[in-house]
């Protein structure tokens, strides 16, 4: 009823009064109307200071290496409702997994470069598969790293499977590395932590936390470094979890970027926060990380809009992986979204995603 109401039929309605009528039935709270009778609220926007670049490189996207197993494993432990630490997720006879096992995981390393040249590295998320994890790890050198104390910080977005259950593969090469979390952690993921075991999934953590643990309250920003900030969401991430945190960083001349893990609070959600509470958020330089969009490539229509709407935020540069869903990325390429592509390797299925040993410099 709503959608075809421009400001000059609004005003002639007024007039012969039928506007009354429609308040009484729908309220002020209708959306097209609430903009032109209530003030919008000045917010005031965040500087969080500028940088020079990040370089993004991917270590693991594959979350999962077959969806329907992944899916098939979730309908037997009794549906999207049941907790992740209850699921018996299939570790054998998996031909597209690692070594017969569907869990893989999701794991970025991000270099930060600053005004004056210097450098600092952050690993975002751990993964889940430990086997699969430490092979990565080795194979783009991050185990060097944090066995020089090169990684500043472990920076983890949110506790599902796939970010957080492989941080034995983290912890082999550096158990006393600084770490940020929500700060709405299950239960069961701070008892991983100190060196939980859980044998259903199964996973386990055979080498307890040794370094300081930074918990970040939600819906909070907290500046970590010049031009870098962490912007925690309140937001459901299924399976019992619930919270995540992303980078929102703001490249000297170029725009704002943010990093996410998963996007549970939801793409819009995410570059509207950006563009009402960070400075020069109105234009958005980069995204990188997991959308979740179509995880499993089965389509919503409502995404549609989705997709077609992410143009409107002037983004730039836009790198996305696992649970994104190829069908968005198809579609995000279809409507013009400047999607940046990658190799297709280590494990990666296709090249529209960044996939496992890409990279990407912002
Ligand atoms: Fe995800
Ligand atoms: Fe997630």
């Amino acid at each position: 009823m709503t959608s075809n109401i421009t400001r000059g039929n609004f005003l002639k309605g007024m007039a012969v009064g039928t506007v009354a009528g429609f308040f009484a039935s729908q309220g002020i709270s209708s959306t097209i109307f609430r903009s032109y009778l209530v003030p919008e609220k000045k917010r005031k926007s965040i500087d969080i200071g500028e940088l020079k670049g990040i370089t993004i490189k991917t270590i693991s996207e594959t979350s999962w290496f077959d969806n329907y197993v992944q899916q098939n494993d979730f309908k037997k432990a009794g549906g999207s409702l049941v907790s992740q630490y209850d699921v018996a997720f299939s570790t054998k006879g998996v031909a597209a997994g690692y070594q017969g096992n569907n869990a893989g995981g999701y794991s970025s390393l991000i270099e930060f470069e600053f005004m004056d040249g210097s450098k600092k590295k952050l690993l975002l998320d751990t993964g889940w598969n430990v086997d699969w994890m430490t092979r990565r790890y080795q194979e783009e050198g991050i185990d060097k790293m944090l066995r020089n104390n090169e990684i500043d910080v472990l920076f983890i977005s949110h506790d599902h499977y796939d970010h957080y259950w492989g941080i034995e593969a983290a912890f082999k090469f550096k158990p006393d590395i600084t770490m940020m979390i929500p700060n709405s952690f299950m239960e069961n993921s701070y008892k991983l932590l100190s060196g939980g075991n859980f044998p259903k999934p199964p996973i386990k953590n055979a080498i307890p936390f040794k370094g300081k643990l930074i918990k970040h309250d939600l819906k909070k920003i907290y500046p970590l470094y010049p031009g870098v900030a962490a912007v925690t969401f309140a937001c459901p991430c299924g399976r019992g979890v619930w919270g995540e945190q992303v980078l929102v960083c703001n490249v000297a001349g170029k725009g704002v970027a943010t990093i996410t893990g998963c996007c549970h609070m939801g793409l819009i959600t995410l570059l509207e926060y950006i563009k009402n509470n960070i400075k020069g958020g109105d234009k958005v330089y980069g995204v990188y990380g997991g959308l979740h969009i179509s995880p499993y490539d089965d389509w919503n229509p409502q995404n549609d809009d989705l997709v077609r709407t992410i143009r409107n935020y002037k983004v730039e540069r836009l790198a996305c992986n696992h649970c994104t869903g190829y069908i968005t990325v198809e579609k995000m390429i279809a409507t013009g979204v400047p999607v940046v592509k990658g190799t297709a390797r280590n494990k990666t299925k296709r090249d529209i995603y960044l996939g496992n040993g890409d990279t990407m410099v912002l």
